[in-house]
């Protein structure tokens, strides 16, 4: 079985990503580094930069993940600030922003970066959505406040294999796996 470092300390992250990778035979083992995140609007130029970092201490292939959740009411808000969003105002407080606010439309983007000896690569998932008018299900981060275009459900009230088909790191990491399994066929 093929395997690839996860670096990451969000174990919901790592349980999607295994959970879709098994399927395709590659085994995740996450390591968390907690290394400096860089400070910037774009989260390809954060997973990219993170990628880099991780592979300089560790000296193995490996992948990284930077998302965020921009809702297009308020600008494109939190956008690459999502996880410091999450932890201050909370799913209620993006609610109480969004009071009387009818326009709902929101994108999660995902930025997947691999990195080995030779290369950088990034790979990116998006999906467009609604920001619900109150939280349904469980899940993590904002997972009970979004629904994703094709679905009735929040992203919180789905199993990590629907998550998977629906959401932005499923699809930024779908893109990872048909790169990097046709790379692995080339070279074995
Ligand atoms: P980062 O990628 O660790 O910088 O954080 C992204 C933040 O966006 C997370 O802490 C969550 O608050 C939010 N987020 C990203 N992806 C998801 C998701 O799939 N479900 C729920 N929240 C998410």
């Amino acid at each position: 079985m093929a395997s690839i470092i996860f670096v990451t300390g969000n174990k919901n992250k790592v349980r999607e990503a295994e959970v879709l990778l098994r399927r395709f035979g590659i085994n995740i083992t996450d390591v968390n580094l907690d290394i400096d995140e860089v400070q910037a609007d774009d989260i390809e130029y954060i997973a990219r930069h993170a990628a880099e970092d991780s592979y300089r201490i560790l000296k193995k292939a490996l992948i990284v993940e930077d998302s965020g959740l921009y809702i297009s009411a308020l600008n494109g808000f939190p956008g690459p600030y999502s996880s410091y969003v999450y932890r201050t105002l909370g799913i209620n407080g993006i609610l109480k922003l969004m009071d009387n606010v009818e326009e709902r439309d929101a994108i999660f983007k995902a930025a997947v970066a691999y990195a080995d000896e030779k290369i950088i690569k990034v790979f990116v998932g998006e999906t467009k959505g609604k920001i619900s008018f109150e939280p349904r299900g469980r899940g993590w981060g904002f997972d009970p406040i979004f629904i994703p275009d094709g679905s009735s459900k929040t992203f919180g009230e789905m199993s990590t294999d629907e998550k998977n088909v629906f959401s932005h790191r499923g699809k930024a990491l779908l893109e990872f796996v048909k790169w990097f399994t046709a790379k692995s066929t080339i070279h074995s």
